[in-house]
């Protein structure tokens, strides 16, 4: 997949630059967070892209025919099959759902661009890498010298600090916090205002609760919780 690097373009090769003619985009998640991507695909078609947005796939198929004014299109699998190219924007919260949604959408035929809001600062001078089928939310602020992997999810508000690194799958929560230098590995979801101070390391699929800050590294699999965080549950 491809993993954009905004250090080594000009800044209107940013994922919001116009697009030329409208590119049909799809929401697989036609639960909260799949509005609220669809809130964002309309806050970036009125900043200049020019996303045709057609509805949303779901295993789960919506109470009402339509969601957010959109037509409920299929399951995964009918989007795993889709027969024309299509770009997808993978709105499941959850990091290890999100990976098996994405684990099931190998077709050639389907691209996952990066979403940031527009006004998300990603200027070449602050060498950010970002992966393909990242969703960054409103009021999101990324520092300098920052890698996101791919399928990684900042939902409203979060801040990221100068070196970090946030693997594939990472999940923060509305204003989540990850302090410079810290490191999450694949999968780690961070609940709604959780803090992780400079330097720290986070394991693979850890969980952190909500308003939890955490001060020491924790372990792959955890579930930590308060302040400072304790881990409550620790599975590998
Ligand atoms: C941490 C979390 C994942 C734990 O969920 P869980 O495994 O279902 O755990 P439980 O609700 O059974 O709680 C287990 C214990 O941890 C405590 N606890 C749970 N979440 C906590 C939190 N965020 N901070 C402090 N303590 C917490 C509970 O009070 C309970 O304590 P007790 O055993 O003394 O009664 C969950 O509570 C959480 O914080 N999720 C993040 C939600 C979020 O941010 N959503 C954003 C949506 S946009």
């Amino acid at each position: 997949m491809t993993q954009l690097f905004f250090s080594e373009f000009q800044d209107d090769n940013h994922p919001n630059a116009p697009l030329g003619s409208p590119r049909p985009l799809v929401i697989v998640g036609a639960g909260g967070l799949g509005r609220e991507i669809a809130v964002l695909v309309a806050q970036l078609n009125e900043a200049g892209s020019n996303w045709d947005l057609q509805g949303f796939y779901d295993d789960k198929v919506p109470a009402t025919p339509t969601v957010a004014g959109l037509p409920y299109l299929g399951t995964i699998a009918d989007l795993a099959a889709t027969p024309t190219p299509l770009a997808v924007a993978v709105a499941v919260g959850s990091s290890a759902g999100r990976a098996a949604v994405v684990g099931q959408l190998t077709s050639t035929q389907l691209s996952f661009p990066a979403l940031v809001h527009p006004q998300v600062a990603l200027r070449v001078h602050q060498r950010i890498s970002i992966g393909a089928g990242c969703l960054i939310q409103r009021g999101c602020i990324l520092t300098c010298d920052i890698t996101l992997g791919h399928f990684v999810l900042l939902n409203l508000g979060c801040t990221v600090g100068h070196d970090a690194v946030l693997e594939d799958f990472c999940s923060l929560m509305p204003h989540a916090n990850v302090g410079g230098g810290a490191h999450l590995e694949t999968g780690v979801y961070l609940g709604t205002n959780a803090t992780i101070i400079q330097q720290i390391r986070v394991g693979a699929r850890a969980t952190v609760g909500a308003g939890a800050v955490v001060v020491r590294h924790l372990p792959a699999g955890c579930t930590a919780v308060g302040v400072p965080a304790k881990a409550i549950i620790n599975n590998q």
